[in-house]
């Protein structure tokens, strides 16, 4: 089974309008001359300021815009209302954005976000356009204490509550452990294939193998242009969730053609 591999720079709070400008006009300099490979898909989850000013982006007249497909990192569940501060669906998809994170570790630890408020994000997402990317991944002291399995499999099981086989061919999986978030302790290639794997169990045990070999399961965590490749390269790695490594054009630029590589 050949997947397309998905490769998403989540900015987090970095880059505002002004340096997410810039960022567009680097990056198309950088792809002047290299050719992003057809079964590499890439998209940029930017902060909802900067997003408005990312949209079918064109620097020099004449020139066809440069398209960079676009993700939100957050959103509300509800459809609208008085949820002060919040972003609604709605509005994320008349931006025409591509793609949603849902469940980062970040939200769920900073943010309080439970499995509950993922599983409720995710159903929201599913009845839009947009494709939903459900990120999961255990803890240093689960991971030293052997228990990556099964935080995976109970993580998974409940943000996928009630979510049906042909919806869960519209869902992207990023497994990023938390302990090589920002960390520059990115899982070895081994580890975060055999994570990776069995959460492709994980969704043939929930829906069918069928579907488990569709999905598409990403890797985050300290992903870099020096060690994109080899991650790439396991079999079961189908992309990456990329934070730091993402905020330079230089930087994301390498990581989309990771194919070219020497
Ligand atoms: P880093 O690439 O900075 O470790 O962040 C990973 C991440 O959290 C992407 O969502």
């Amino acid at each position: 089974m050949s997947r397309r591999k998905l490769i998403i720079g989540n900015w987090k709070m970095n880059n505002g309008p002004m340096e997410a400008h810039q960022f567009l006009h680097d990056l198309e300099d950088e792809l002047k001359n290299e050719k992003i490979a057809k079964d590499v898909d890439f998209a940029i989850a930017a902060p909802f300021v900067a997003l408005p000013f990312m949209i079918g982006h064109s620097h020099e007249e004449g020139k066809e815009a440069f398209y960079l497909p676009l993700a939100a990192q957050n959103f509300h569940y509800e459809e609208k209302g008085a949820f002060t501060g919040e972003i609604s669906l709605d509005m994320l998809d008349q931006l025409g954005l591509e793609y949603l994170i849902i469940g980062h570790s970040e939200r769920r630890q900073l943010f309080n976000e439970t499995d509950e408020i993922v599983n409720k994000k995710l159903l929201a997402a599913l009845k839009t356009q947009m494709t939903p990317v459900l990120a999961f991944g255990e803890t240093e002291s689960e991971f030293d204490a052997n228990k990556t399995e099964t935080v995976i499999k109970n993580q998974l099981t409940s943000s996928l509550k009630s979510v049906k086989e042909n919806e869960m061919e519209k869902i992207v999986l990023a497994y990023e452990p938390i302990w090589a978030i920002g960390t520059g302790k990115t899982a070895s290639p081994e580890q975060a294939q055999k994570a990776v794997a069995f959460a492709r169990t994980v969704v043939a045990e929930l829906f069918n193998s069928d579907i488990a070999d569709k999905v598409i399961i990403q890797y985050g965590g300290s992903v870099k242009p020096e060690n994109v490749k080899e991650l790439m390269g396991q079999k079961d790695i189908d992309g990456a969730l990329v934070g730091g490594a993402s905020l330079d054009a230089k930087s994301f630029a390498k990581l989309i053609t990771f194919d070219k590589q020497k």
